[in-house]
Protein backbone atom coordinates (compact mmCIF):
# COMPACT_ATOMS: atom_id res chain seq x y z
CA UNK A 1 0.00 0.00 0.00
CA UNK A 2 1.48 3.64 -0.78
CA UNK A 3 1.69 5.74 2.51
CA UNK A 4 -1.12 7.17 3.72
CA UNK A 5 -3.49 5.37 1.33
CA UNK A 6 -6.18 2.72 2.27
CA UNK A 7 -9.24 0.92 1.05
CA UNK A 8 -11.90 -1.13 2.30
CA UNK A 9 -14.80 -3.16 0.83
CA UNK A 10 -15.44 -6.13 -1.07
CA UNK A 11 -12.32 -7.74 -3.61
CA UNK A 12 -8.92 -7.17 -4.37
CA UNK A 13 -7.49 -2.75 -3.21
CA UNK A 14 -5.01 -1.43 -5.08
CA UNK A 15 -1.96 0.39 -3.57
CA UNK A 16 -2.86 3.47 -3.81
CA UNK A 17 -6.35 2.32 -1.63
CA UNK A 18 -9.05 1.69 -4.83
CA UNK A 19 -11.29 -1.23 -5.06
CA UNK A 20 -10.97 -2.79 -8.18
CA UNK A 21 -15.13 -4.21 -7.62
CA UNK A 22 -15.90 -0.49 -7.68
CA UNK A 23 -14.26 0.95 -10.65
CA UNK A 24 -15.92 -2.07 -12.60
CA UNK A 25 -19.38 -0.87 -11.49
CA UNK A 26 -18.42 3.25 -12.43
CA UNK A 27 -19.93 4.28 -15.54
CA UNK A 28 -17.46 5.95 -17.63
CA UNK A 29 -19.10 9.80 -18.03
CA UNK A 30 -18.28 12.67 -20.53
CA UNK A 31 -14.01 11.97 -20.66
CA UNK A 32 -13.82 10.14 -23.31
CA UNK A 33 -15.77 12.73 -25.60
CA UNK A 34 -13.52 15.48 -23.99
CA UNK A 35 -10.50 13.25 -24.68
CA UNK A 36 -11.87 12.52 -28.59
CA UNK A 37 -12.50 16.22 -29.15
CA UNK A 38 -8.33 17.73 -28.07
CA UNK A 39 -7.02 14.58 -30.18
CA UNK A 40 -6.10 13.28 -33.67
CA UNK A 41 -8.76 10.71 -34.95
CA UNK A 42 -7.25 7.10 -34.71
CA UNK A 43 -4.56 8.37 -32.71
CA UNK A 44 -2.05 5.84 -30.49
CA UNK A 45 -2.41 6.59 -26.67
CA UNK A 46 -0.76 6.09 -23.53
CA UNK A 47 -3.02 5.38 -21.07
CA UNK A 48 -1.28 5.82 -17.46
CA UNK A 49 -3.88 4.56 -14.11
CA UNK A 50 -5.83 2.95 -16.54
CA UNK A 51 -7.41 0.78 -13.71
CA UNK A 52 -10.22 -1.69 -15.05
CA UNK A 53 -10.27 0.25 -18.38
CA UNK A 54 -13.25 2.40 -17.72
CA UNK A 55 -11.92 5.31 -20.16
CA UNK A 56 -9.95 2.35 -21.90
CA UNK A 57 -13.06 0.68 -23.65
CA UNK A 58 -14.88 3.94 -24.46
CA UNK A 59 -11.54 4.95 -26.49
CA UNK A 60 -11.18 1.80 -27.92
CA UNK A 61 -15.06 1.82 -29.26
CA UNK A 62 -13.73 5.58 -30.73
CA UNK A 63 -11.27 4.49 -33.07
CA UNK A 64 -7.80 4.87 -30.54
CA UNK A 65 -5.11 3.03 -30.03
CA UNK A 66 -4.51 2.21 -26.65
CA UNK A 67 -1.66 1.38 -24.46
CA UNK A 68 -2.85 0.72 -20.66
CA UNK A 69 -0.41 1.34 -17.64
CA UNK A 70 -1.60 0.27 -14.60
CA UNK A 71 0.55 -0.88 -11.18
CA UNK A 72 -2.32 -3.32 -9.85
CA UNK A 73 -2.73 -6.78 -12.16
CA UNK A 74 -6.48 -7.00 -10.82
CA UNK A 75 -7.29 -4.11 -12.45
CA UNK A 76 -5.51 -4.79 -15.77
CA UNK A 77 -7.07 -8.56 -16.12
CA UNK A 78 -10.09 -6.23 -16.36
CA UNK A 79 -8.95 -4.81 -19.75
CA UNK A 80 -10.44 -5.65 -23.15
CA UNK A 81 -8.78 -4.98 -26.25
CA UNK A 82 -5.88 -3.24 -25.18
CA UNK A 83 -2.13 -3.40 -24.92
CA UNK A 84 -1.55 -3.72 -20.59
CA UNK A 85 1.62 -2.94 -18.75
CA UNK A 86 1.70 -3.43 -15.31
CA UNK A 87 3.83 -1.53 -13.10
CA UNK A 88 4.72 1.71 -11.58
CA UNK A 89 3.87 4.40 -13.53
CA UNK A 90 6.91 7.14 -12.47
CA UNK A 91 9.40 4.00 -13.24
CA UNK A 92 7.85 3.35 -16.83
CA UNK A 93 10.36 3.62 -19.61
CA UNK A 94 8.64 1.63 -22.73
CA UNK A 95 11.62 2.94 -25.32
CA UNK A 96 8.53 4.24 -27.79
CA UNK A 97 6.25 7.33 -28.18
CA UNK A 98 2.59 7.88 -28.63
CA UNK A 99 0.52 10.72 -30.16
CA UNK A 100 -0.91 11.55 -26.60
CA UNK A 101 0.13 10.72 -23.30
CA UNK A 102 -3.06 10.27 -20.21
CA UNK A 103 -2.42 11.31 -17.00
CA UNK A 104 -6.07 11.22 -15.61
CA UNK A 105 -8.14 10.59 -11.92
CA UNK A 106 -6.00 13.52 -10.42
CA UNK A 107 -2.98 11.51 -10.25
CA UNK A 108 -1.32 14.66 -11.15
CA UNK A 109 -1.79 15.60 -7.40
CA UNK A 110 -0.11 12.96 -5.63
CA UNK A 111 0.93 14.51 -2.51
CA UNK A 112 4.63 13.07 -2.72
CA UNK A 113 6.24 15.75 -4.97
CA UNK A 114 8.98 13.14 -6.61
CA UNK A 115 6.16 11.32 -7.74
CA UNK A 116 4.53 13.63 -9.07
CA UNK A 117 7.92 14.80 -11.07
CA UNK A 118 8.35 10.79 -11.97
CA UNK A 119 4.61 10.85 -13.12
CA UNK A 120 5.19 13.96 -15.49
CA UNK A 121 8.53 13.05 -16.52
CA UNK A 122 7.29 9.65 -17.88
CA UNK A 123 5.05 11.51 -19.77
CA UNK A 124 7.61 13.68 -21.37
CA UNK A 125 9.64 10.57 -21.85
CA UNK A 126 6.91 8.13 -23.95
CA UNK A 127 5.71 11.45 -25.86
CA UNK A 128 5.81 11.80 -29.66
CA UNK A 129 7.27 14.94 -31.87
CA UNK A 130 4.01 17.38 -31.81
CA UNK A 131 1.89 14.94 -29.57
CA UNK A 132 0.20 16.09 -26.30
CA UNK A 133 -0.50 15.29 -22.95
CA UNK A 134 -4.22 15.10 -21.65
CA UNK A 135 -4.20 16.06 -17.51
CA UNK A 136 -7.19 15.91 -15.90
CA UNK A 137 -7.15 18.03 -12.12
CA UNK A 138 -8.94 17.95 -9.43
CA UNK A 139 -11.80 20.94 -9.74
CA UNK A 140 -11.13 23.92 -7.52
CA UNK A 141 -13.17 23.58 -4.51
CA UNK A 142 -12.31 19.61 -4.14
CA UNK A 143 -10.73 19.99 -0.55
CA UNK A 144 -12.99 22.98 0.98
CA UNK A 145 -16.10 21.91 -0.09
CA UNK A 146 -16.32 19.26 2.39
CA UNK A 147 -18.28 17.31 3.09
CA UNK A 148 -20.57 16.54 -0.11
CA UNK A 149 -22.60 14.03 -2.11
CA UNK A 150 -23.75 12.87 -4.97
CA UNK A 151 -26.34 10.85 -6.21
CA UNK A 152 -25.44 8.82 -9.31
CA UNK A 153 -28.34 8.22 -12.31
CA UNK A 154 -26.83 4.52 -11.92
CA UNK A 155 -27.98 4.07 -8.19
CA UNK A 156 -24.91 5.07 -6.10
CA UNK A 157 -24.06 7.87 -3.84
CA UNK A 158 -19.98 9.07 -4.03
CA UNK A 159 -19.70 11.06 -1.13
CA UNK A 160 -16.35 13.25 -0.35
CA UNK A 161 -16.32 12.98 3.44
CA UNK A 162 -13.79 14.76 4.81
CA UNK A 163 -10.19 16.13 3.22
CA UNK A 164 -7.78 16.68 6.51
CA UNK A 165 -4.80 18.66 6.31
CA UNK A 166 -1.65 15.78 7.19
CA UNK A 167 1.36 18.69 6.30
CA UNK A 168 3.32 19.95 3.92
CA UNK A 169 0.26 20.70 1.75
CA UNK A 170 -1.18 17.52 1.66
CA UNK A 171 -4.51 16.27 2.31
CA UNK A 172 -5.44 13.05 3.41
CA UNK A 173 -9.14 12.88 1.67
CA UNK A 174 -11.42 10.19 2.59
CA UNK A 175 -14.44 9.07 0.06
CA UNK A 176 -17.46 6.45 0.41
CA UNK A 177 -19.30 4.99 -2.62
CA UNK A 178 -22.47 3.73 -1.53
CA UNK A 179 -24.18 0.88 -3.45
CA UNK A 180 -27.72 -1.06 -2.68
CA UNK A 181 -25.36 -3.88 -1.89
CA UNK A 182 -21.74 -2.84 -0.68
CA UNK A 183 -19.94 0.30 0.46
CA UNK A 184 -16.45 0.89 -0.57
CA UNK A 185 -14.70 3.08 1.34
CA UNK A 186 -10.82 5.39 -0.02
CA UNK A 187 -8.54 7.24 2.11
CA UNK A 188 -5.90 8.97 0.00
CA UNK A 189 -3.33 11.28 -0.03
CA UNK A 190 -4.13 14.05 -2.42
CA UNK A 191 -2.23 17.75 -2.80
CA UNK A 192 -4.59 20.68 -3.43
CA UNK A 193 -3.00 22.74 -6.65
CA UNK A 194 -3.76 26.16 -7.50
CA UNK A 195 -3.84 27.13 -11.41
CA UNK A 196 -0.06 28.74 -10.94
CA UNK A 197 0.87 25.73 -8.96
CA UNK A 198 -0.30 22.96 -11.53
CA UNK A 199 1.72 25.26 -14.20
CA UNK A 200 4.54 25.21 -12.23
CA UNK A 201 4.60 21.89 -11.65
CA UNK A 202 4.04 21.30 -15.54
CA UNK A 203 7.23 23.75 -16.48
CA UNK A 204 9.31 21.98 -13.85
CA UNK A 205 9.29 18.80 -16.39
CA UNK A 206 9.38 21.15 -19.77
CA UNK A 207 5.19 20.84 -20.51
CA UNK A 208 3.05 24.18 -20.55
CA UNK A 209 -0.80 24.77 -21.45
CA UNK A 210 -2.13 24.28 -24.47
CA UNK A 211 -5.12 25.18 -23.55
CA UNK A 212 -7.51 24.10 -20.82
CA UNK A 213 -10.73 21.81 -22.57
CA UNK A 214 -13.49 22.36 -20.11
CA UNK A 215 -14.85 25.45 -18.31
CA UNK A 216 -13.75 24.03 -15.20
CA UNK A 217 -9.82 23.41 -15.96
CA UNK A 218 -10.26 20.06 -15.13
CA UNK A 219 -9.21 19.14 -18.65
CA UNK A 220 -5.63 20.44 -19.67
CA UNK A 221 -4.04 19.81 -23.09
CA UNK A 222 -0.71 20.57 -22.47
CA UNK A 223 3.04 20.19 -24.54
CA UNK A 224 6.28 20.43 -24.81
CA UNK A 225 7.60 23.75 -24.16
CA UNK A 226 9.77 23.46 -27.48
CA UNK A 227 6.66 23.24 -29.29
CA UNK A 228 5.48 26.62 -30.90
C1 LIG B 1 -8.77 6.26 -9.21
S1 LIG B 1 -8.29 4.86 -10.18
C2 LIG B 1 -8.86 5.39 -11.75
C3 LIG B 1 -8.79 4.37 -12.83
C4 LIG B 1 -9.20 4.88 -14.22
N1 LIG B 1 -8.34 5.96 -14.69
C5 LIG B 1 -10.64 5.32 -14.23
O1 LIG B 1 -10.89 6.52 -14.37
O2 LIG B 1 -11.52 4.48 -14.09
C6 LIG B 1 -6.53 5.12 -10.23
C7 LIG B 1 -5.75 3.95 -10.85
O3 LIG B 1 -4.42 4.37 -11.02
C8 LIG B 1 -3.54 3.35 -10.55
N2 LIG B 1 -2.35 4.05 -10.06
C9 LIG B 1 -2.31 5.06 -9.15
N3 LIG B 1 -1.07 5.50 -8.98
C10 LIG B 1 -0.29 4.74 -9.80
C11 LIG B 1 1.11 4.72 -10.09
N4 LIG B 1 1.93 5.59 -9.52
N5 LIG B 1 1.56 3.81 -10.99
C12 LIG B 1 0.71 2.94 -11.59
N6 LIG B 1 -0.62 2.91 -11.36
C13 LIG B 1 -1.11 3.80 -10.48
C14 LIG B 1 -4.31 2.61 -9.50
O4 LIG B 1 -3.83 1.28 -9.37
C15 LIG B 1 -5.73 2.70 -10.03
O5 LIG B 1 -6.06 1.60 -10.83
Amino acid sequence: MREGHEGTGPGAITPDGCAVELYARLPVGDEPDVIAAAVPAGARILELGSGVGRMTHALLERGFEVTAVDESAEMLERVRGARTICGPIERLDLGETFDVVLLASFLVHAGDVEVRRGLLRTCVRHLAKGGCVLIQREGEDYHTNVPRERVDPAGFTVRIVSAEPVGDGVDSVHAEYVFPDATWTQTFRARPLTREQFEEALAETGLKVDRYLTEDRMWVRTVPMTDT
